[in-house]
């Protein structure tokens, strides 16, 4: 099963599935690391079913949804039938260059093929100014993620984050502790995984 295949079979469940992973405590710290303003522009990469997205709204910003999963985007347009919803890849974003002041994406860099193009390409669709943050895995060793939550990659080590970062001509390049795991037991519950999650963050140069 490819990573799309699974997150087209759980989209009716992710929501449930997701606040068992992680607490909201992910995406404020997302939102205090970009400084995010009333009235401005996001786009949230990865957007799944709106954890995101929810949040940005909530604080009155424009926001922009971009997953390659329709039917994840579909559980998300059922909570805001009004929301600018894109189906995308992530190795060219359904955004213009300098589009958005800020871009996020949450739990989605472990399922990309190429990371550091990732970083790349949404880079690319923010503005001069905007700023860019992630929020994913450090680096772990629970090989079940891969196979039963189609992980691409079994996290990161913040030093490569950071490269990555900088040399998508990204500046203010900070990789720090969120404070908080992601935690998920094995389908047989043989394993418990407990992974620290980092907030990237840096400003188009
Ligand atoms: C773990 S979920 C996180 C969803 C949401 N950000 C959240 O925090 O709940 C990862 C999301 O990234 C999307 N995704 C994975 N690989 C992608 C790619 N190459 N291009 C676009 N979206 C992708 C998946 O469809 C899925 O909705």
């Amino acid at each position: 099963m490819s990573s799309n295949d699974y997150f087209e079979r759980v989209a009716d469940r992710w929501d449930e599935m997701r606040s068992g992973f992680f607490s909201e405590k992910v995406r404020e710290t997302a939102y205090k690391t970009a400084g995010i303003q009333t009235g401005k522009q996001a786009a949230d990469i990865g957007a799944g079913t709106g954890f995101v997205t929810e949040g940005l709204l909530r604080q009155g910003l424009e926001v922009i949804a971009v997953d390659q999963s329709e039917a994840m985007l579909a559980e998300l347009k059922k909570k805001y039938p009004d929301l600018d919803c894109r189906q995308g890849q992530a190795e060219g974003l359904p955004l213009a260059d300098r589009a958005v002041d800020y871009v996020f994406a949450n739990m989605y860099l472990h399922h990309v093929e190429r990371p550091s193009a990732a970083i790349k390409e949404m880079t690319r669709i923010l503005k001069k100014g905007g700023r860019l943050v992630i929020t994913d895995l450090d680096e772990h060793d629970f090989e079940f993620l891969k196979y039963e939550h189609h992980d691409r990659w079994m996290g990161f080590k913040r030093d490569d984050v950071a490269d990555w970062f900088k040399a998508s001509n990204l500046g203010d390049v900070t990789v720090d502790c969120v404070g908080l795991n992601c935690c998920a037991d094995s389908a047989d519950e043989s394993s418990s995984a407990k992974v620290s999650i980092f907030v990237a963050s840096g400003t188009k140069l």
